[in-house]
């Protein structure tokens, strides 16, 4: 059984078939490489003993006409480690006699990594010797860099965590149960839609991975600016300048296969929601226009989920960020709705007293009519008054 252990760096774990370990990599911008293990040491006398038991390891690819290299790596550990010395003393004690170097394009890749519990510790925790099988995508975040982009906003979604939203479930208490689904697992061709878009941070990876995207934003100088840092190829439908909590905008027929979402929870935005204007106005039809009004934190989680129980396709996903007061929070008072399953649950730790929670919820049935979500109220409304006092105990 797979049991990943998060104060480590390097993690053990048993799959079935390679094709796993290619789509994880695939997806995955926290994972460095993937490799597969031949041996796991406490010591380089270990190893070697360990290496000269299993000969296989090396003279299956110790030959003339495939080239090779050992890369070393030391994780967790401060103070750098003179690598060609390690390397050295490797293929020392661990002779390559028939394959040739080639530290450029190596036909066979092997890497030695040492694992440190503490950044200060002479000797590693732990040894590993195996055979590259793959990198992750950590390169995307450079491409989606927010120094790049033509246009942010104050609240754009930063490339790593839209990418884990998007991507794969990189918080790692929850890959093992996810190994098979992303949180909001888009696939090429997807409908993707996120109702709170503003300068489309995370539309960016899902058109990334193949999905078309569109979404919502109330804020219509925000909403101008629409595709001009978030255009991923010709994958941007539209943005709709729209309130996201009047469903009625759909119509029956509209259906999505993935919703994400980053609502405002009224730190650096607020939420907001249109009223009808009292008096009647030639422009009302216009959104900048209206009259807005502040739109309740729990009301608008509860409108997200039910949005999403009406407009997504069975089995389809939804993805969103929902900020915690820590006192508060148990999984109990997480948004519930009778259609929708919870998937995951994952933590960022934000302040002392606050964290958000990566929400991810699969659609199992058609609501029936009346079936609502279901938020205790645990003070999520008050999420601001909170981050920002120290003395309004009441509200946290
Ligand atoms: C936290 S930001 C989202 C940031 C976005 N993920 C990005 O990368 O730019 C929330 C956005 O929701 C918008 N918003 C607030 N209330 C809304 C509503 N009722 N309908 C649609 N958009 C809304 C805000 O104007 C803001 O742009």
């Amino acid at each position: 059984m797979n049991s990943i252990n998060t104060e480590n760096h390097m993690f053990v774990l048993h799959f079935e078939n390679r094709l796993d370990v290619t789509k994880l990599l695939s997806r995955s911008i926290l994972i460095k490489f993937a490799i597969s293990l031949s041996v796991e040491a406490q010591s380089y006398e270990q190893l070697f003993h360990e290496l000269k038991n299993k000969p296989e390891v090396i003279e299956n690819y110790d030959v003339p006409d495939e080239s090779f290299a050992l890369r070393f790596f030391a994780i967790g550990r401060k103070k750098k480690l003179d690598s060609i010395e390690r390397i050295k003393m490797f293929l020392e004690a661990v002779q390559f006699n028939h394959a040739p170097i080639c530290l450029i394009s190596p036909v066979n890749e092997f890497y030695l990594v040492e694992e440190y519990d503490h950044p200060t510790d002479e000797n590693p925790r732990k040894i590993f010797f195996g055979k590259l099988w793959g990198e992750g995508r950590s390169e995307l975040k450079t491409k989606y860099n927010l120094r790049e982009r033509c246009y942010i906003g104050n609240t754009t979604m930063d490339p790593e965590l839209s990418f884990i939203q998007v991507g794969f479930p990189m918080h790692l208490c929850s890959l093992i149960e996810h190994l098979k689904a992303n949180l909001a697992m888009v696939q090429p061709g997807n409908l993707v839609f996120d109702p709170f878009v503003g300068t489309g941070g995370l539309i960016l990876p899902a058109a990334e991975f193949g999905g078309y995207v569109m979404g919502t934003e109330i804020n219509y100088q925000t909403a101008r600016a629409k595709g001009r840092s978030s255009r991923q190829g010709d994958k941007l439908l539209s943005i709709v300048i729209a309130d996201s909590s009047k469903h009625a905008i759909w119509s029956s027929n509209a259906k999505f296969d993935v919703i994400v979402a980053d609502p405002p929870y009224g730190v650096r935005e607020k939420a907001r929601k249109t009223v009808k204007n009292k008096k009647s106005d030639a422009n009302e039809d216009y959104i900048q226009y209206q009259q807005k009004e502040d739109y309740d934190l729990e009301a608008a989680f509860c409108d997200l989920l039910n949005l999403a129980a009406m407009t997504l396709v069975m089995n389809g996903r939804v993805s969103f960020w929902y900020p915690v007061i820590l006192e508060k929070y148990c999984s109990e008072n997480l948004p519930t709705h009778p259609a929708m399953e919870l998937l995951s649950n994952c933590e960022q730790p934000l302040t002392r007293k606050t964290s958000r929670r990566l929400l991810s919820y699969r659609k199992v049935r058609e609501p029936i009519a009346n079936e609502e979500c279901e938020i205790r109220k645990t003070g999520v409304s008050h999420y601001r008054d909170c981050l920002f006092s120290s003395n309004k105990k009441e509200n946290c």
